[in-house]
């Protein structure tokens, strides 16, 4: 949440800094700012909306050192005044995260005599800086010191109005990266951000600080100076890039097929990259979101496949209650950005008590990458839209390969049905692209219309609707609800009239009869029906009012196709009503607030 870049070298720091912050507006988007020297002072511009709101405002200034952010509003409302740079006597900053004890921290500066005029935290830290700078005078003391006084998390960046050549970088809980360009230095919250300079990085770590020169960069822990280590970006820059489509959702839904091909010859062929999870006595699977989503579905794998004691968890629930968790315990943390607050403090929760814990990650040496006892990349390459697609499936389809090897080590899975298991891991890419090749359109324009979506589906089923629902709500604002087929008639029925689309997943043979008595409920009440069903499973015509046929695949991989129909679903809908897809209101990429 909150993106933040900073350049400091020979070239103009300004646009580079503006470049970066349109690589990193998926990440927050109400607001934006830059801050750079010029003439000895520091000059700050932002304003509200999208970063094309702040070019418009631009000078025609040239500074060869410049940070700037992109703002998901947590502290006060978007505007101008609460958008970042913030700025208090000697000290401007940007800041991503959250500082918990500002309140407290604000009425003690208050009544030192400093003055704010944003409703925001990082005004706050700004004039804590500033007041422990004047006390201090030592700039890296200071820093040190802010882990003791700050509460919360955060990545800064700071300018020392008298230090016209340095950008100051630290970070706790909120990620932060430092890279050397041909031309100068440059520091980010994310990679993207500086793809178009450079690929090698290094990692800022917990409790340390990156003096970044024109030249050097310089890293301290505990005020000693350290060597970090180099990192390099291994994915294609063109992943970060629209190439020709309309969103940067469609191209990742259609990247499917190839990234899940790559993903199969990597990890089918080197199956002891997949953890053996017969070790341990039950798991736990803990997410938010759409991983939630993807976590539901590994359990139900696992209990079938591995016959093993799984249940899974949503992280912000999972960190405050008892769990019942022992070094037996396996517990699985999914996570595209690996940043997700309340999923870390879930890691942290289940490593304090003693389990094993297991990172299912997309961004390379990111936090939960980095502090779980094992990881899986899932190799997505950047998710740049809002809504995530091709990091969800490769998730789901990280679980199948845990619960496929699970199988096999149990004797779940004997000759004949791993050769099956093969075969449709095999088939799965191509079965996908088949069915992106649908007109989807037709479908969307008359769910578009509805102001309430009901999604039904059994199992696995029910788990794919809970995820296609959460698509259609996040891009098209439009209310959806999921439920167990066999629940509806528990109230929600009730909601049902003339038209109301209700979108019925089938996939499993030995349900479906079940489910298909549900959707005539629902029809019998005026409901507009969709269904989205195996070929294989026959389903007369007076229960649907359209139909989407995909191909028969076994359970492990079934519901990584069933999910692609509902995706492109959502996209269609959300694109006839003319919504800014990639940046759905009121949302940000990476959630790293609690
Ligand atoms: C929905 C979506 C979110 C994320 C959730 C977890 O499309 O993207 O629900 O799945 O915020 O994010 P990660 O996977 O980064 O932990």
């Amino acid at each position: 949440m909150c993106g933040i870049i900073g350049y400091n070298g020979k070239e103009n720091a300004i646009p580079i800094v503006i470049d970066g912050l349109k690589n990193l507006e998926y990440r927050g988007y109400d607001s934006s700012g830059i801050a750079y020297f010029h003439n000895d002072k520091i000059k700050i511009i932002k304003e509200k909306g999208r970063i094309s709101e702040l070019e418009k405002i631009l000078d025609d200034d040239k500074s060869t050192l410049c940070i700037g952010h992109t703002r998901w509003a947590t502290h006060g409302k978007p505007s101008r005044v609460n958008s970042h740079p913030h700025a208090s006597g000697e000290i401007t900053i940007v800041h991503n995260g959250i500082i918990e004890n500002y309140a407290s921290l604000k009425e003690d500066l208050i009544s030192k005599g400093y003055k704010f005029l944003s409703e925001t935290d990082t005004e706050v830290a700004a004039a804590m800086i500033d007041y422990l700078y004047k006390e201090e005078k030592n700039k890296l003391k200071v820093l040190e010191k802010l882990e003791d006084v700050l509460r919360g998390s955060y990545a800064l960046l700071i300018l020392f109005r008298d230090d016209k050549d340095t950008i100051y970088a630290l970070r706790k809980g909120s990620p932060l990266i430092v890279a050397k360009s041909k031309t100068g230095n440059l520091v980010a919250s994310d990679i993207p951000a500086i793809l178009d300079y450079t690929k090698d990085y290094y990692l800022l770590d917990e409790g340390e600080i990156a003096i970044i020169g024109k030249k050097d960069i310089k890293f301290y822990r505990e005020e000693k100076e350290i060597k970090k280590e180099l990192l390099t970006f291994k994915f294609d820059i063109g992943s970060a890039k629209k190439e020709g489509y309309k969103h940067f959702m469609l191209k990742e839904i259609y990247e499917q097929p190839k990234v899940i091909k790559n993903y199969l010859e990597h990890y089918l062929n080197n199956m002891d990259l997949i953890p053996d999870l017969s070790l341990y006595e039950k798991i736990h699977i803990v997410a938010c979101g759409s991983a939630y989503h993807a976590g539901l579905i590994g359990n139900y794998l696992f209990s079938e496949y591995g016959d093993i004691e799984a249940s899974c968890f949503v992280a912000s629930e999972y960190r405050y209650k008892k769990n019942f968790i022992n070094d037996k315990t396996l517990v699985i943390l999914i996570s595209q950005s690996g940043e997700t607050a309340d999923t870390i403090a879930s890691l942290r929760l289940a490593k304090e008590s003693g389990a094993k814990t297991l990172g299912i990650v997309n961004v390379v040496g990111s936090t939960i990458a980095r502090e779980s006892d094992e990881v899986i990349y899932i190799n997505a390459g950047c998710e740049i839209a809002v809504a995530t697609t091709k990091a969800y499936t490769l998730q789901v389809l990280t679980l199948s390969l845990c619960a496929y090897k699970l199988g096999l080590i149990k004797g779940k899975i004997d000759k004949q049905l791993e050769k099956e298991l093969k075969v449709s891991y095999k088939n799965l890419p191509k079965e996908i692209e088949e069915i992106l090749k649908l007109d989807y359109k037709k479908y969307a324009t008359k769910i578009a219309k509805s102001k309430n979506v009901f999604f039904i589906g059994r199992l696995l089923d029910y788990y794919i609707c809970e995820e296609g629902s959460l698509k259609l709500k996040e891009i098209s604002y439009i209310h959806s609800e999921t439920y167990p087929a066999g629940e509806l008639k528990h109230g929600t029925i009730s909601l049902i009239e003339k038209n109301t689309p209700v979108i019925a997943v089938i996939t499993d043979k030995k349900i479906a009869e079940k489910t298909i008595s549900n959707i005539k409920e629902t029809r019998a009440r005026g409901a507009y029906t969709l269904v989205l069903k195996q070929k294989d499973i026959e389903i007369s015509h007076d229960i649907y009012d359209d139909v989407i046929e995909i191909e028969e695949l076994s359970d492990l991989v079934s519901s990584i196709l069933t999910i692609v129909p509902l995706q492109m679903l959502a996209y269609y809908v959300a694109d006839s009503l003319g919504y800014d897809i990639d940046k759905p209101r009121n949302l940000a990429k990476s959630v790293t607030v609690e």
